[in-house]
């Protein structure tokens, strides 16, 4: 496989939390390419938040490279990190992180203030939040709503929008329809598949449903992607 066909890669990763020497995460080789959705089941515990932070650059390896559309992200400052993240990674946390006192519309294009290519490949972010909303099932008076008043599968799609706004190359979700009824659940991931069929965004989303299985490219388990360390890794 040579590098155009990697959007995301991990070699040999290593991490444990500090001060934490009960867990710790070996992830020999992992690969994403560009376009294809992966679910990665694994139960409570097994490290699958830790990984996605990994990816996310919110925690760096001890050792080993984590390789995000073609940067390595331990080989550059934290502000090119932040900058890098920005414009290329679409994260749904699994606690949201909304700003409460900011507005539905607010919160969804706040990250094109950080990521110019993603602002530029939207014209109108008003109306591009909007239509997000529509498409995940959220009536347009929620816009100029804050945040905070919404219910928790209200916020878990504002959520979403924040993400998939300016089209990211990546997306990365943990455990993104834990509070979402099955339409609601559904009308999720058929925004999720389009975007990645549109514009060959990646999909990395983590659950523990393994139901949704069949509905993704590939189908990771965490046993089999990391080995869980204990001591040191
Ligand atoms: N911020 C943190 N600080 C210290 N330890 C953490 C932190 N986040 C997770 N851990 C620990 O890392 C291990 C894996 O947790 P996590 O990655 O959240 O697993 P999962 O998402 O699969 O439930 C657990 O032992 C957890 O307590
Ligand atoms: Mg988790």
């Amino acid at each position: 496989m040579n590098d155009q066909d990697t959007i995301l890669s991990l070699s040999d990763v290593r991490y444990s939390w500090p001060g934490r020497a009960s867990f710790g995460l070996h992830v020999p080789q992992l690969t994403l390419t560009p376009g294809e959705t992966v679910l990665l089941l694994g139960e409570s515990g097994s490290g699958k938040s830790t990984l996605l932070s990994l990816i996310y650059g919110t925690i760096v390896a001890q050792s080993g490279a984590v390789t995000v559309a073609g940067t390595d992200i331990a080989a550059v400052s934290p502000s090119q990190r932040d900058r890098h993240r920005a414009e290329k990674i679409g994260l749904i946390f699994q606690q949201f992180n909304l700003l409460p006192f900011a507005s539905v519309r607010d919160n969804i294009t706040l990250p094109l203030q950080f990521a110019p290519d993603r602002r530029r490949r939207v014209p109108a972010p008003g109306a591009e939040a909007r239509r997000l909303c529509n498409a995940l099932g959220l009536p347009p008076q929620v816009l100029d709503t804050r945040a905070g008043a919404l219910s928790v599968g209200q916020q878990q799609r504002v959520a979403a929008a924040r993400a998939l706004i300016g089209t990211p190359p990546i997306i990365i979700a943990d455990e993104p329809t834990s509070s979402l009824d099955a339409a609601t659940q559904t009308a999720f991931l058929d925004v999720l598949f389009q975007q990645s069929q549109a514009h060959n965004t990646t999909v990395l989303m983590v659950s523990h449903d393994a139901r949704l299985s069949p509905q993704f490219d590939r189908v990771l388990h965490m046993a089999d992607v990391a080995q869980s360390v204990r001591g040191a890794p």
